[in-house]
């Protein structure tokens, strides 16, 4: 159906006050056809989302995987972004209790090509450290991803757009480097890999995780750990990380460059290691892989 045909009450519980989740994979040609990549990773975390909410998908984990595969499926090459959505329907009384809201699950799929853009993939981007604080995880759940959180990130990326950046990267409320606005955040000093860790109030991601394997498989150290701004700023190499936006360089915070800014070896590295593996392109990590036209990933092994 296509997204004008749909009919929402303007009583829907999620655009009112954000109760909702979702997610967001990409679809990527591989050799044996398209691939929704870690297309189980990305279903689990809408699943936990929707439990840390208290929002009944009544779909099961497998149920869910095959309706994106359906979806990628009769879209056709061109819708690359998939975007699963669940949020609590109508309520007459516009109370902010929950109970006896029904829930709603849809699957959305754009073309979205590159997120933060070509030029910035390749020669980094230029971001600044937002005015607006993330929000602790006392305040909410940073882990599930909930629509109401994305305030805080429109604020931001609205102010790194005024600004003339691509990006903005928030602090936490303890001043250390929390993420982007839609982007965890990596830096690399003295060729070990460092990322906040999940109590720093950033988001679980899947790209996050697929980078600190992929430093691992290439022989990198890894730490996941609070980051000071101070150690932001006299980084050897930074770099963000989504499905949406993939690896993205950073040449400039707040208009300082990042060393020579010019994005660093270890990046490069690491968006090559992504691009094949995202792609079929690389054997060692064809089981994040998952075919829309078939089940039969035995069939690539052969
Ligand atoms: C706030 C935030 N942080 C990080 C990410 C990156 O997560 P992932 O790699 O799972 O796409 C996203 C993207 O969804 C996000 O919205």
């Amino acid at each position: 159906m296509a997204g004008r045909d749909v009919k929402l009450s303007l009583l829907t519980y999620g655009l009112h006050y954000g109760g909702g989740v979702f997610e967001g994979l990409r679809a990527y040609d591989t050799p044996w056809g398209r691939s929704v990549f870690r297309l189980a990773d990305h279903m689990r975390r809408f699943q936990e989302s929707a439990r840390f909410l208290q929002l009944n998908l009544d779909y099961e984990h497998g149920e869910l995987c095959e309706a994106v595969k359906a979806v990628v499926q009769a879209n056709g090459a061109h819708a690359d972004y998939i975007r699963p959505l669940a949020f609590f329907g109508h309520t007459s009384s516009l109370g902010l209790d929950l109970k006896g809201v029904p829930a709603h699950v849809a699957i959305i799929t754009v073309h979205m090509g590159s997120y933060i853009g070509d030029r910035q993939a390749s020669e980094g981007m230029d971001v600044i450290i937002s005015s607006w604080e993330k929000p602790s995880n006392r305040a909410t759940s940073l882990t599930a991803k909930i629509c109401g959180n994305y305030v805080n990130s429109m604020l931001a990326k609205h102010e790194a757009t005024m600004a003339g950046a691509d990006e903005a990267i928030m602090l936490n409320n303890n001043g250390t480097v929390a993420e982007g606005t839609g982007e965890n955040i990596f830096i690399v000093r003295q060729g070990r890999l460092i990322t906040p860790d999940l109590a720093s109030c950033v988001l679980e991601g899947v790209t996050r995780d697929t980078v600190l394997q992929l430093a691992r498989s290439a022989g990198y150290q890894t730490e996941e750990r609070p980051i000071t701004r101070g150690e932001l700023m006299v980084a050897d190499e930074v770099f963000m990380t989504g499905t949406a936006a993939e690896i993205v360089p950073v040449r400039t915070i707040n208009g300082v460059p990042v060393e020579d800014g010019r994005p660093g070896p270890l990046t490069i590295q690491l968006q090559r290691l992504y691009h094949d593996a995202a792609r079929g392109e690389d054997e060692r990590f064809i089981d994040w892989l998952c075919l829309v036209e078939s089940d039969q990933l035995e069939l690539i092994r052969v």
